[in-house]
């Protein structure tokens, strides 16, 4: 048996989840509202797409310039996938164009964000149809991926350029959700660069990026010459040493999802570790402070950061084994977050251009989308109805 990745110690769960899960009809109802919210942002915003956070419960229209454009397109694939409806396939099949010109002419590329850019839009492509640009395109952006590892560190450079003193060896926890487009280039083209950088990328993760108590840092810094550790820091968070509550998220389900592919189940051992942070550390009604440091008051909550967490919960609970005593824990809570997500954090006003979930933070300390909707909350809460609703293949 390989020695654990990380000393980290798991916290016994608190509490268990109440028994009020969701039912099939409330899931079909939540279903349909989403897809009935999907419709009118469909119409609304053409071949646009919804910005990374609203402006006063309202997306302004972009063009695919920015690093949250696929989680519109992974939403269109899911759409298509829970109804079979062609309007929907139709929808992304053109943001696959745009997607390939985004890549081809390096249009905002010069981050680490490839995988949620290119696995939610392109992967997905070429897992639902078999489109031959589809998977051009995923193995462009998997490229440009890699020429940001480090190889001293094993690492890959979060954001800016590789010269950028400021930027230079900083990995974030966020980064774990974008390590599936590597394994599925290596998958793809059977050039097992992708495959070593990601998981040289993930066990600094696990070694660096956890903390003793089963917290994470948000971002973790490298001296790219040397390969040596050096410390963490945060970027969304409270403060260095605060968990920022949609980090903690990515941790959660971005161990597991990388487990899917390289098979190290202590990846599964830590996101255990931080599930049980994660869950020991929520208000009464199981959705986040936007920072975990925050357990109740009049903070915001982060209803993005609960949709990743349940997402990241249903992985793990079904890749654990059946036997192992967390699992159900793991598959309550999630079930709980989806349904009080649901009842009290959807935006039921109809208004062309709104979200799907109410309540989310982007950027509290650039006070930016505070209490607002974010584009990947509505990704992963329509990603959780739909893992809930049928048996689902991730893009991931
Ligand atoms: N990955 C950036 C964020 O979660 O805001």
């Amino acid at each position: 048996m390989s020695l654990p990745l990380n000393a980290a110690v798991i916290e016994p769960l608190k509490g268990a989840a109440p028994p009020d899960q969701p039912n099939r009809q409330m899931l079909a109802r939540a279903l349909d509202q989403a897809l009935a919210a999907i419709d009118r942002n469909l119409a609304h915003f053409g071949d646009d797409f919804p910005a990374p956070s609203s402006i006063d419960g309202v997306y302004p229209a972009i063009g695919n310039i920015e690093w949250t454009n696929g989680f519109w397109t992974g939403m269109l694939w899911l759409a298509y996938e829970a109804t079979g409806a062609q309007r929907y396939r139709d929808a992304a099949e053109r943001h696959v164009t745009s997607f390939h010109q985004r890549q081809a002419q390096k249009i905002n590329v010069n981050h680490h964000d490839l995988g949620f850019l290119y696995s939610l839009s392109c992967v997905a492509a070429y897992k639902l149809t078999g489109s031959a640009v589809a998977a051009e395109a995923a193995m462009g952006a998997a490229e440009l991926l890699l020429e940001r590892y480090q190889e001293r560190a094993g690492i890959i450079q979060a954001w800016g350029d590789l010269n950028d003193p400021e930027q230079s060896g900083r990995m974030i926890i966020d980064c774990n959700l974008n390590l599936p487009l590597l394994y599925w280039a290596s998958g793809h083209s059977g050039d097992l660069r992708f495959r070593q950088a990601a998981d040289r990328h993930i066990e600094a993760a696990a070694r660096h990026i956890v903390r003793p108590d089963g917290s994470t840092f948000h971002t973790f810094f490298f001296d790219t010459a040397t390969g040596q550790p050096r410390h963490g820091k945060t970027h969304q968070g409270f403060s260095d040493d605060s968990c920022w509550a949609r980090g903690q998220a990515w941790g959660i389900s971005g161990f597991p999802l990388v487990f899917r592919h390289n098979g190290d189940t202590r990846l599964l051992d830590l996101s255990k570790v931080l599930a049980n942070y994660y869950l020991n550390r929520l208000p009464d009604d199981g959705i986040c402070y936007w920072d975990l440091i925050f357990t109740s008051g009049a903070e915001e909550r982060d209803s993005s950061a609960a949709a990743i967490a349940a997402c990241g919960l249903l992985e793990l609970g079904r890749s654990l084994p059946l036997l192992d005593p967390l699992r159900g824990d793991y598959e309550r809570a999630a079930l709980r977050t989806v349904r009080q997500l649901s009842e009290h954090y959807t935006d039921t006003d109809g208004t062309p251009g709104g979200g799907l979930l109410k309540h989310a933070v982007y950027h509290k300390p650039h006070r930016v989308g505070i209490d607002e909707s974010c584009i990947w909350g509505d990704y992963f809460y329509l990603e959780a109805l739909v893992r809930l609703s049928r048996t689902w293949e991730p893009y991931w």
